[in-house]
């Protein structure tokens, strides 16, 4: 065999061996100025930069065990790691000052394991003052046990912190930092996910004399907080990583988007990135529109901004850039869009019909909110914002989420939007959309004991379709103590007259819109056509509580499906219904089994046998309660979870109880028994129709007089359906169970990078 095919069985022996994550990562290290593997003191990119231990506390070579060497290798590491014993590393410069790094970029990977009582150290530092710093990796534990972990950058245009707060559960074991800076950002990766990003522009200070120390900082005449743990690897660039390539060289699961765990597959969610409340919902020129609360910079909340999707049947939705950017040390909050036909606001030009959004500006720097304007000549995919902004101003911190109809008999536009603290709404008029006019306040009013009141809508409806006797809906969101835990909508019923809003009810009466736990900041569409007639509406699908540690990545947070609202008449009084928009149903296949007249009796599950299973299923299931207590479906079954949708017939409620749906322990707040009363139906009935997704219910009860939606997180292999009576028999009149096809299956053809803020492209 000759010398080259002999070194080409080698090679190929050698990339077998080597899992392909880590070739991958092992090629992102390719141009780092400097990698330090901590198998020896050397400097894996070239004899440049050796490290000289600062006492003789650092042990070299330490041998990781399996799991902790495989995850080693996979980030580019090579199985080894340096023990640290309150010691630190010292870097030469270089041969040729390397690490005084040049231009506008940079990157730091460390990938680190605490072994110390004290979380106060220095990570990473070229130090030597906030004035010559040229970059600093460091962190101080909290009395609570958190950790404040910062990343400090000096430019020629100054010096900036991006801090970030890590719960003190995620602290133990190894993770894996980044710190990243691309000339326009400081940002901190904590494990793959950003978790602060600070704007600063200009070059990277010329480098000082200071050293670069790993796993301490100069102070004194020697070296200060000293780091006790180990290190894997420590990795140097002089350019910014992208994301995709920091979730690499972190570990994460590079997946195929919207292929990842829990991700919705009949849902809207951003591809990456924090989302919150929709926004400017509104169907324009044959598309709905969704706007959103979107975090372009990562996945927490922050840098609020309007995402933006369309669609034309209200299921499948198309990715567009950013719309409305958070700028000048001003967030975009939530606010509403409209289609404004007549041209009321002069924005029209050309005969283009303007879309109009009025959202609150958030000055993060005075905290003060108000109402502004921004239009768009092109079907939404370029925006000016309006330069008399802002509209409304009332110098007060918590004024936000306008939400603006068309009141027909008064030929004017009409406002409403909340001071949130007061727990009011407030009426405002405009024939122009530019000059409002105060008309009247509603609240407080309704559930007590909660602290604000955010993302009001107002809307009229027909009562049971009978048009000559309408009502209006006053909706309201709270942003805690809602009947679910955490935030949630509440709604009056009443009489809008064009000025004030009456409410039927004692102002105590409390009326909510979902008795899950996940429906929040809920807006209807506006410029529906009068010849498709609904009111449909759609919600953030998450509550404030813990949203923010929900288990999803590289994206987080998602919308309810889209719901017909109606108002129909009850023993109680006027009642909102509500429907998944019939839409839903052009995604339905085959159904998985049709079943009817058969008993269910306790212990006994008509659907065993049958082979009923799915992730993403639409069901429909209707019950007489016989002698049962309970009774009801069995969704996402399997490795002793499931989620528990049924009726308790004593108490006349319909019931979620998700407190062993599958991964519950991210937050104390998350596992849950949800309850809606629920009267029975029809000749003593129950019906209960499920739309089941990848990491969510909504369970509607009796036609929609009583909705549960509840996130849940069971594994992928939690696909058993099942049906249950307890004590006494029920009887299942009919149940049709269809799997629903994925509304992303084109998805990866599409591409919504976060960070394109284009304000001239037209998709
Ligand atoms: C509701 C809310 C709004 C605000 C927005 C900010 O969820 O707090 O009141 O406009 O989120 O993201």
């Amino acid at each position: 065999m000759s010398i080259r095919s002999l070194l080409f069985c080698a090679c190929l022996l050698t990339t077998s061996l080597v899992p392909a994550a880590a070739q991958e990562t092992a090629s992102i290290m390719k141009d780092a100025v400097a990698v330090w593997h901590m198998k020896s003191a050397d400097d894996g990119a070239g004899a440049n930069s050796r490290l000289e231990p600062i006492g003789d506390k650092t042990a070299f070579g330490v041998k990781l065990d399996r799991e902790d060497a495989t995850a080693s290798l996979q980030r580019g590491g090579d199985g080894y790691a340096a023990r640290f014993s309150n010691g630190a590393l010292l870097v030469g410069q270089g041969a040729n000052g390397e690490i005084n790094l040049k231009g506008k970029e940079l990157t730091i990977l460390l990938r680190l394991k605490s072994e110390g009582d004290s979380w106060d150290v220095t990570l990473f530092s070229k130090h030597g003052g906030h004035e010559r710093l040229q970059y600093n990796i460091f962190c101080f534990g909290m009395p609570d046990g958190a950790l404040d972990l910062g990343f400090e950058i000096g430019t020629t245009e100054g010096f900036v912190k991006a801090p970030a707060i890590i719960p003190a559960d995620r602290m133990k074991g190894w993770h894996d930092i980044v710190a990243r800076f691309d000339g326009s950002r400081a940002e901190l990766y904590f494990d793959g996910e950003a978790c602060a990003s600070v704007p600063l522009s200009g070059l990277l200070r010329p480098g000082s004399d200071s050293p670069l120390i790993i796993g301490g900082e100069s102070g004194g005449d020697g070296v200060a907080r000293r780091f006790t743990g180990m290190i894997d690897h420590a990795v140097l660039w002089n350019r910014a990583l992208t994301a995709d390539e920091i979730a690499q060289v972190s570990g994460r699961q590079t997946q195929p988007l919207y292929q990842e765990p829990y991700r919705p597959q009949v849902h809207f969610s951003p591809e990456r990135n924090w989302i919150n409340d929709p926004n400017g919902l509104v169907f324009h020129d044959g598309e709905y529109h969704l706007f959103y609360q979107y975090n372009p910079f990562g996945n927490q909340w922050g840098h609020m901004s309007w995402g933006h999707a369309v669609s034309r049947d209200l299921m499948h939705w198309k990715h567009l850039p950013v719309a409305l950017p958070e700028e000048d040390g001003i967030m975009i909050f939530s606010g509403s869009a409209v289609s404004d036909d007549n041209n009321t606001s002069g924005f029209g030009k050309d005969g283009a019909t303007p879309l109009v959004a009025i959202y609150s500006g958030h000055d993060t720097h005075l905290l003060r909110q108000t109402q502004n304007l921004a239009f768009s000549l092109d079907k939404g995919r370029t925006w000016t914002k309006y330069e008399g902004n802002p509209v409304i101003d009332l110098d007060a911190e918590h004024f936000r989420d306008p939400k603006v109809f068309w009141h027909q008999p008064d030929k004017r536009w009409v406002m409403v939007v909340s001071l949130a603290d007061k727990k009011k709404v407030q009426f405002y008029g405009s024939a122009d959309l530019k000059q409002w006019e105060h008309l009247s306040d509603f609240g407080p009013a309704g559930a007590p004991n909660v602290p604000n009141w955010e993302c009001p809508d107002l809307f009229e409806l027909p009562v049971d379709g009978n048009e000559d006797a309408t009502r209006w809906v006053l909706q309201v969101d709270v942003g805690d103590n809602a009947p679910a835990g955490g935030s949630g909508g509440q709604y009056f019923v009443g009489e809008f007259d064009g000025r004030t809003f009456r409410n039927d009810n004692a102002s105590d009466t409390i009326l909510w819109v979902d008795h899950g736990a996940d429906f929040y900041a809920v807006q209807s569409f506006s410029g529906i056509p009068s010849g498709d007639g609904r009111t449909l509406w759609l919600a953030w699908m998450s509550n404030w509580r813990y949203a923010s540690a929900i288990p999803t990545y590289p994206w987080r947070g998602s919308m309810t499906l889209p719901r017909e609202v109606g108002l129909t008449r009850t023993a109680e009084g006027v009642r909102l219904v509500q429907q998944p928009a019939r839409e839903i149903e052009k995604l339905r296949g085959k159904p998985v089994v049709k079943l009817g007249g058969v008993e269910i009796k306790p212990g006994t599950d008509p659907l065993d046998e049958r082979d009923v299973e799915g992730r993403v299923l639409d069901i429909e299931a209707d019950f007489a309660p016989g002698k049962a207590t309970r009774f009801g479906i069995r969704v996402r079954e399997g490795k002793g979870a499931c989620t528990i949708i049924g009726y308790d017939v004593r108490l006349r409620e319909m019931f979620v109880d998700r407190r062993k749906s599958g991964r519950v322990d991210f937050h104390p707040d998350f596992a849950g028994f949800h309850s809606a009363p629920l009267p029975l139906g029809k000749n003593g009935r129950v019906s209960l129709r499920v739309i089941v997704d990848d990491s969510s219910v909504a369970v509607f009860g009796n036609d929609g007089r009583a909705v549960i939606t509840d996130r849940i997180f069971p594994d992928a292999s939690q696909t058993g359906v099942s049906l249950f009576a307890e004590e006494g028999a029920a009887r299942l009149d009919s149940i049709s169970i269809c799997p629903l096809e994925s509304i992303w299956r084109s998805a990866t053809a599409q591409s919504q990078d976060p960070r394109r803020v284009v304000r001239d492209s037209r998709l």
